[in-house]
């Protein structure tokens, strides 16, 4: 038996494997999610199966259907996580079977998941996937009447963000959240601009009046925007030779790792977690309810945060593991086919 992390202890099932810092099991979230306590984890990030037109191997729901499927682990999410938690979906777009409709599957969710549960929208963020393949290939490059789709939604959601007690008192309202955290690097002409101190100050048509100071406290980066630019097209990355060495197929669906990078270091603090007293655990919990190849548990590892990972399909929680072993442990794991894999090497990031 391998060693298990304090993050496994919050559930009774027997987890599949452990890294020092999480656990990952397989089954229905919604049965998983059942055996958390209540506030016990900080951030839920996640990309659940799309809501394609065609079966894919990973199984989705159709079109039809799918919102009542997904808002049955909702509720679940919600009881699960802190106050001051958050519930991040990246979600894709479709459009309709046979048409060049798209379909808006995707906003009625996010309106029932507000109007019919306890979470409150905080921001829309969106992914742009510079590389992604013109797609469906008969409306954009047979007929060539629509344009590539390079965009997918992403959700930040919270059960508490009105909560006047907290205003009144001018506390941080909920939810945990600091851009000062993924602050970017300054583009050149922000170096530019703070290097000569030249501003447009005064009154902008929005209203507001803008300082002559307001842009020149130097700080270490900019402010990012909703918008996370990433391609998928790393095909170099620990994860993918593992599974390219060992005859395994990668997980279909993988999204790139910037996105939980993103949000699990803007949604929850920083290490050391000396003072830190607002979980149940001495360290933030990250849970992934949709966890395919485990991207989110293998970030939040390298961020130092602890991480629990569902994932209902046993062969990609199997392959998952290689993001956490060296080839040298994967092999010993396949020739003698034993659980204990002794210590974890600290591998760097991977996509
Ligand atoms: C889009 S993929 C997630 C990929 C992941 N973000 C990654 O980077 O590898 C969605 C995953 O949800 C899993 N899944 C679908 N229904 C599930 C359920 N009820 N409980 C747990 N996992 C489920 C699928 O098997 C699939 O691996």
């Amino acid at each position: 038996m391998s060693r298990e992390s304090a993050a496994s202890e919050l559930l009774s099932s027997e987890a599949e494997y452990h890294s020092s810092l999480g656990s990952a099991f397989q089954g229905d979230s919604r049965e998983l999610l059942e055996e958390l306590p209540d506030n016990s984890v900080d951030l839920v990030v996640t990309s659940p199966p799309f809501a394609l037109q065609h079966e894919k191997e990973y199984g989705n729901e159709g079109q039809d259907g799918y919102n009542d499927w997904f808002l049955e682990f909702v509720p679940e999410v919600r009881r699960v996580l802190q106050p001051h938690g958050s519930f991040v979906i990246e979600i894709g777009g479709a459009f309709k079977r046979g048409w060049p409709e798209r379909s808006t599957y995707q906003f009625e969710l996010l309106t029932r998941i507000v109007n019919e549960t306890e979470m409150k929208l905080a921001q829309d963020f969106y992914w742009y996937n510079p590389a992604k393949l013109p797609n469906p290939i008969e409306w954009v490059n047979v007929r060539k009447i629509r344009v590539t789709d390079a965009v997918t939604h992403i959700w930040w959601l919270s059960p508490e963000i009105n909560k006047e007690s907290a205003v009144e008192e001018g506390e941080q309202p909920h939810p945990e959240a600091n851009n000062q955290r993924v602050l970017q690097e300054y583009s050149d002409s922000q170096k530019d601009l703070l290097e000569s101190g030249e501003f447009n100050d005064g009154k902008r048509s929005s209203g507001w009046d803008i300082d002559e100071e307001a842009f020149a406290n130097e700080n270490e980066g900019s402010i990012p925007d909703n918008l996370i630019e990433a391609s998928n097209t790393a095909s170099n990355t620990h994860y993918l030779k593992m599974c390219r060495e060992f005859d395994v197929d990668a997980h279909p669906a993988r999204f790139p790792r910037q996105i939980p990078e993103f949000f699990v270091e803007y949604l929850t603090p920083d290490p050391p977690y000396d003072e830190w007293d607002a979980g149940r655990l001495d360290r933030p919990v990250v849970l992934d309810i949709f966890a395919g190849s485990n991207t989110t548990g293998k970030v939040a590892e390298v961020r130092e945060r602890y991480w629990l990972a569902f994932e209902k399909e046993q062969k990609y929680v199997d392959s998952s593991q290689f993001r956490f072993l060296t080839e040298e442990e994967i092999t010993h794991r396949f020739n003698d086919d034993q659980s204990d894999f002794g210590d974890f090497a600290t591998l760097e990031d991977d996509d």
